[in-house]
């Protein structure tokens, strides 16, 4: 799988003119990151499925679900009825493979999700079994915290293990991405960079996102 791709997580947008920001921002967007929360995997609480079945409606962009909730098994058909491109379960909840079958039965593809405390090992038996690993550079729950610097050993230890046996799993990173850390993340091994407030938090998210890429991929001069 290719990587460097740019997936604006719409956490920090405005909801109230949710339409209007992922318009501007679907030029410099590979795909959308939704995060879902429930209160309880997560003190915050967010959106789901009636907000994912509106952008699906809005936009053709790849809708890349973070569920950080207690009970996925009892949503991902809802999640799928409303249009979600993939679901990103946490490995912190246990044995995974019941969920990855009913999305696999639903068409939907498959990401798993560590917290920056869960080591590598905890996701490695499932990498022949999902589309993604999502690597949490900060604590799941909201927008604007710091990047985790040491999550990049993770990130390292997950290249490794992927391109060892060529398989086809993208590395996604979540979590205090600016410019500065999107370089570092790339560095390690990074395919997909989720961004929220670096993006949605910017005078001008097109150009945010734009300096993200470039801070990360840089073209040739
Ligand atoms: C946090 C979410 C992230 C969040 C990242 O639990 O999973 O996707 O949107 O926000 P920033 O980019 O502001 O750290
Ligand atoms: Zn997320």
């Amino acid at each position: 799988m290719t990587g460097q791709k740019l997936a604006p997580s719409i956490l920090s947008a405005d909801f109230a003119r949710l339409g209007d920001e992922v318009t501007t921002i679907t030029p410099e967007a590979d795909l959308l990151h939704v995060d879902v929360m429930d209160g309880h995997f997560v003190p915050n609480l967010t959106i789901g499925p009636p907000v994912v079945a509106s952008l699906r409606r809005h936009t053709d962009l790849f809708l890349d679900c973070h569920l950080m909730i207690d009970n996925p098994g009892d949503l991902l058909a809802d999640f799928a009825d409303a249009g979600a491109d993939r679901c990103i379960v946490h490995v912190e909840l246990g044995d995974p493979r019941p969920l990855f079958d009913d999305l696999r039965a639903r068409d939907v593809q498959v990401g798993l999700a560590v917290s920056p405390e869960t080591p590598f090992d905890a996701a490695a038996p499932y990498l022949r079994d999902i589309d993604l690993l999502l690597i949490m550079s900060v604590h799941p729950g909201w927008g604007g915290q710091a990047f985790i610097t040491e999550v990049l050993d993770k990130v390292r230890a997950a290249r490794q293990a992927i391109d060892a046996d060529q398989l086809p799993v993208e590395i996604e990173i979540d979590g205090g991405v600016h410019t500065a850390t999107a370089s570092l993340a790339a560095s390690a091994g990074v395919d997909i960079l989720v961004a929220g407030s670096a993006i949605f938090g910017a005078p001008d998210p097109l150009a945010a996102a734009r300096a993200l890429r470039e801070a990360a991929w840089p073209t040739a001069a």
